[in-house]
């Protein structure tokens, strides 16, 4: 895909070439994420940050990308904040705010509503995740976190055994996460989910067509005993009707150090989006999991600041010019 200009929606915007261009371009970043070097190169660029749903990591990640690119960030967080509350669209809040920054990060609980905005707008939009739908950035930085948790243990992505475990129905993070690595190959893919909470079929029929193999499963000891990545999400209360209904699955699908030591290989990485629920009567993943080196939840969180240094700098072509606006610390 040509990356100038573009909106990024979603993750079937890429191939294979793209996604390693990202990756190089992120790789690039790392400098600059670990204040060894500065930049200036989005210096006078505003970012609009819009976040209609709560978050930390994606709308401060995003933020700081940009700071560290040497651009400015306007925030928006919640309706409540907004003029969409007086009842104006998303066609007018587009047209307007588009005209007052670069670049516009959005995140809001319909389905289609970035794509939507990024219809109006006048500047590239980056979806910070749009209801159950899509979230491509953190996909993007799963694979990145993937690819770097495998390179290191003498592996890549293709051939990868990953268990996808929790809520697969409204989790946006684990769709986007599917349909990249449907681009790879010989993907051995373990859905482990309450039946009610199971992967859209249209999901998995797409991994199948592609000639992945999935496994659909509520058994989670066997689905963790031969796979790369246990990569595991919380139940997305917010989606569901009410917060007793969330409670029905809450904790279904817990994993802890016990369960990691007796039923998975010793090098098994263990991923997770973020935020994971802490409350009694959830706890996804175990906090006594800490210490674990394996644990790569925060190592995935600091990645996403590279990938979103190179989503910037790939929307708004400065990609070529970052080093020559930069001075050592
Ligand atoms: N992973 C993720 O989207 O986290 P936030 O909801 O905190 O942004």
């Amino acid at each position: 895909m040509i990356f100038t200009g573009s909106h990024i929606l979603s993750v079937e915007q890429f191939d294979r070439a793209d996604i390693e261009r990202i990756f190089q371009v992120a790789d690039a970043m790392a400098p600059y994420a670990l204040r060894r070097r500065v930049t200036r190169v989005l210096e006078g660029a505003i970012l609009g940050n819009m976040f209609f749903e709560p978050s930390t990591r994606t709308r401060i990640s995003f933020g700081c990308a940009f700071n560290l690119l040497g651009g400015e960030v306007r925030e928006t967080t919640g309706f409540e904040s907004s003029a969409i509350t007086k009842g104006e669209s998303l066609y007018d809040t587009a047209r307007v705010l588009s005209g007052f920054s670069d670049v516009i990060c959005m995140r809001h609980p319909q389905e289609g509503s970035v794509a939507e905005f990024a219809e109006a707008s006048r500047v590239p939009v980056l979806n910070g995740g749009d209801g159950a739908n899509e979230h491509p950035s953190q996909a993007l930085l799963d694979l990145y976190t993937i690819r770097k948790e495998l390179v290191s243990k003498d592996r890549g992505i293709d051939g990868l055994r990953i268990a996808l475990i929790g809520d697969l129905k409204y989790g946006r993070t684990v769709h986007s996460l599917c349909k990249l690595l449907r681009l790879f190959n010989n993907i051995h893919v373990t859905l482990v989910s309450p039946v009610e909470l199971a992967m859209p079929e249209h999901i998995v029929e797409e991994m199948r067509e592609a000639g992945h193999k999935v496994v659909i499963t509520e058994d989670l000891p066997q689905s963790i005993s031969s796979v790369d990545i246990a990569y595991s999400t919380r139940i997305q209360e917010e989606r569901f009707a009410t917060k007793e209904e969330a409670d029905l699955y809450r904790g279904r699908f817990r994993l802890n150090q016990a369960i990691y030591t007796q039923y998975c290989e010793p090098n098994t990485v263990i991923m997770h989006p973020l935020p994971r629920d802490s409350r009694a009567g959830a706890n996804e993943l175990d906090n006594d999991l800490n210490q674990n080196p394996n644990l790569a939840i925060f190592r995935q969180a600091d990645n996403g600041v590279l990938v979103r240094m190179a989503l910037f700098a790939l929307v708004l072509d400065v990609v070529d010019q970052v080093d020559k606006c930069s001075r050592d610390v």
